[in-house]
């Protein structure tokens, strides 16, 4: 339980779902994450545990017991292709916080003006070689982790850990009504202005809701593969939802209004709680140690994170291709060490390394969330709702008859119709086969 919530809190709650929510009008995009989160998340981690409990492998190999002679496993392999674009940029971010935890730790931001702190934050991305070896390095402890196989410690950390993140981001939320911008930043987080929904919005809500809760690639199933078999999952997993969607609002809480008192675009895009949280801490009593805190906790975070996608990669690695652990393990750190670079260096003021008007960087972030991980999703609770017999999805999914058998046909209706059609939906939308 405490690695698939370290597996989905992470990066996506208080560095992803602030700057979106920023890009898409603050409370309309919360309003429509949270719908999707009970519509498609919700289904959507049960799913992908009743993948992992009924099978007992990983990604691919789950479909290809389920679905032997069929294709199916093909969706297995998208997880795997979508894990990688992940690492890519996930990693940049990940150095990013190690930066600002250095910063908190020499206290370089005590007394710098907002403009000081940006010039400063662009000069370190600009440097190219800074994010660079910052990612690697996180890489590199990321491949020590999965190498050493110490999960076992990190989740143990987990348990202590993620009380003292929500703890601190509390604290967060209560210096945050001390603030000037108090009242604007939570208008515009709570009181939604649904002009400002259109079909890209919608698709970025959902995107959020798979990258939050770690859905669509088998980290999942991989995951629940370990799990034992009487637990209640609704019970557990809407408690893994829980307190990764509170945790996402409760970082909206604590940086909106910030943002709005020290006049930051809510729409700067990735850069925005890393231009928001220095000056938080810069004016706060004795925030030099709420900061080194938090960037620590969230420095943790990522990597509890990373390391389930790392280590979902590596089992596909030793299972379908027969390398040894490390065999996988240093050619995983070599090739996404080249990619993470190159997402780093894509943000260099006038780098050429993009795509139309997106950098690398955005270009995975978008392709992965947006496109893998959703279509990936779509598959699977199509697999699930359609390709399992309704007598084995109910002993799955009841713990043979223990718990929740009055919800079963609910959660089958949903996983056959709503959730397929509300992702379907999403997507014509997008390409503009339907109008809003
Ligand atoms: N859920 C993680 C976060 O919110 O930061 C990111 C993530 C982890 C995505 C694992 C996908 C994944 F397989």
């Amino acid at each position: 339980m405490m690695a698939i919530v370290g597996s989905a809190v992470g990066l996506g709650n208080i560095w992803r779902f602030p700057y979106l929510a920023g890009m898409n009008g603050g409370a309309a995009f919360l309003l429509l994450y949270l719908g999707l989160i009970l519509l498609v998340g919700l289904p959507m981690i049960l799913s992908e545990f009743i993948l992992g409990r009924a099978t007992h492998r990983g990604a691919v190999g789950s479909f290809k017991q389920l679905a032997p002679r069929s294709r199916w496993y093909l969706v297995g392999y998208m997880g795997v292709a979508a894990g990688f674009c992940i690492l890519g940029f996930y990693s940049v971010i990940a150095g990013w916080s190690v930066r600002f935890l250095y910063d908190a730790v020499v206290n370089a931001h005590a007394g710098l003006s907002q403009e000081e702190i940006t010039a400063g934050f662009n000069a370190f991305k600009n440097s190219g070689w800074q994010p660079i070896l910052l990612s690697t390095g996180f890489l590199g402890l990321t491949a020590l982790v999965v190498f050493k196989g110490v999960e076992k410690g990190v989740e143990r950390w987990n348990k202590i850990l993620m009380p003292l993140l929500i703890g601190i981001l509390l604290v967060l939320c209560v210096n945050s009504l001390t603030l000037e911008g108090f009242r604007e930043g939570m208008t515009f987080l709570f009181r939604p202005d649904f002009s400002k929904i259109t079909a890209n919005t919608v698709l970025d809500a959902l995107g959020q809701v798979f990258f939050t809760l770690s859905l669509g690639m088998g980290v999942m199933i991989t995951y629940s593969s370990y799990v034992v078999k009487s637990e209640n999952m609704l019970r557990s997993k809407g408690i893994v939802v829980l307190i990764d969607t509170s945790i996402a609002i409760i970082a909206g809480i604590a940086i909106f209004p910030a943002v709005f008192t020290f006049q930051i675009n809510p729409t700067e895009g990735p850069d925005l709680i890393f231009l928001t949280l220095p000056n938080i801490f810069a004016r706060m009593a004795g925030g030099q140690y709420v900061g080194i805190l938090f960037f620590l906790l969230i420095t943790i975070a990522a990597l509890t994170s990373i390391v389930s996608i790392f280590e979902m990669m590596t089992n596909y690695l030793m299972e379908e291709l027969k390398m040894t652990r490390r065999r996988a393990v240093w050619w995983l750190f070599g090739t996404l060490s080249v990619l993470s670079a190159l997402c780093a260096q894509s943000q260099v003021e006038g780098s050429g390394l993009r795509i139309g008007n997106l950098n690398v960087f955005d270009l995975l972030d978008l392709l992965s969330a947006n496109y893998l991980m959703t279509v990936g999703g779509l598959l699977i609770v199509l697999f699930v709702g359609w390709h399992i017999s309704e007598k084995r999805l109910r002993r799955v999914f009841t713990s043979n008859g223990r718990y929740n058998n009055r919800l079963f046909p609910v959660f089958r209706f949903v996983v056959r119709y709503l959730s397929p059609v509300a992702v379907a939906v999403i997507f014509l939308s997008k390409i503009g086969l339907i109008r809003g």
